[in-house]
């Protein structure tokens, strides 16, 4: 491990989509790309941190140095964080699916000429707001996520206290914007001190930055 900052530090970092199955062989799925995630755990194992790295199913390589755990399902997701706490911090960079199928098929539903399945959906755990809200051993700081597409300050500011975690990382994954499977991320930081913008740069650079700012407030 690389000496830093961090060193000493246990962290948790959750990434990726989640899929939720249909049936043995079909799921839903959702566009996240892991990519920023994945360069959180990346930049906060330079800083010396002990990284414990939750991720759904993603294409990008895992970061090297992090302890890497891979699950499907949101279901899975919270059962893999639950077993990491305690943790210094927690950054929830992962697009957990909202939804499940209420009872996936254990056997591949057939295709049958006219007759389309209907499927029922149930809600799955919120991961973020489960550990923020945690009555004893909440992480001492807990950044969460917020991918969205319109008034992304109130939504984010609003979501951040709803789900009860310190700090949101909001960003605009509108279309146009390109930001959802690309390189690059435009956020806004909000906290207890309220919304900070931040330029728009490499996902890699958002994560160090965001690395930089929880060692400072670990101190
Ligand atoms: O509510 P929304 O999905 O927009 O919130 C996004 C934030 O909540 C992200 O930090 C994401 O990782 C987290 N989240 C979670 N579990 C869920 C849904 C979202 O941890 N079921």
């Amino acid at each position: 491990l690389a000496e830093g900052p961090l060193t000493g530090r246990r962290i948790l970092v959750t990434s990726g989509p989640t899929h939720e199955p249909i049936d043995p062989v079909r799921y839903i799925a959702n566009r996240s790309s892991g990519a920023q995630g994945t360069a959180i755990a990346r930049a906060l194992t330079a800083m010396g941190a002990d990284v414990v790295f939750v991720t759904g199913p993603a294409d990008v390589a895992r970061p090297e140095g992090a302890h890497v755990v891979e699950v499907e399902t949101a279901a899975q997701m919270l059962d893999a964080v639950q077993a990491v706490l305690p943790v210094d911090a927690a950054v929830f960079a992962a697009a957990v699916a909202d939804w499940r199928v209420a009872s996936a098929s254990d056997s591949k539903i057939k295709k049958q000429k006219g007759a389309i399945p209907a499927m029922e959906f149930a809600e799955n755990p919120d991961i973020l707001a489960t550990v923020s809200q945690m009555a004893s051993g909440r992480p001492p700081l807990v950044v969460g996520f917020a991918a969205e597409t319109d008034d992304v300050i109130d939504n984010a500011t609003a979501k951040r206290l709803r789900k009860g975690c310190d700090w949101i990382v909001a960003n605009d994954v509108s279309p146009e914007t390109g930001i959802m499977g690309g390189s690059e991320n435009a956020v806004t930081l909000v906290s207890d001190d309220g919304a900070e913008h931040w330029p728009r740069m490499g996902k890699d650079e958002v994560a160090h930055q965001l690395a930089e700012r929880i060692a400072a407030a670990l101190g």
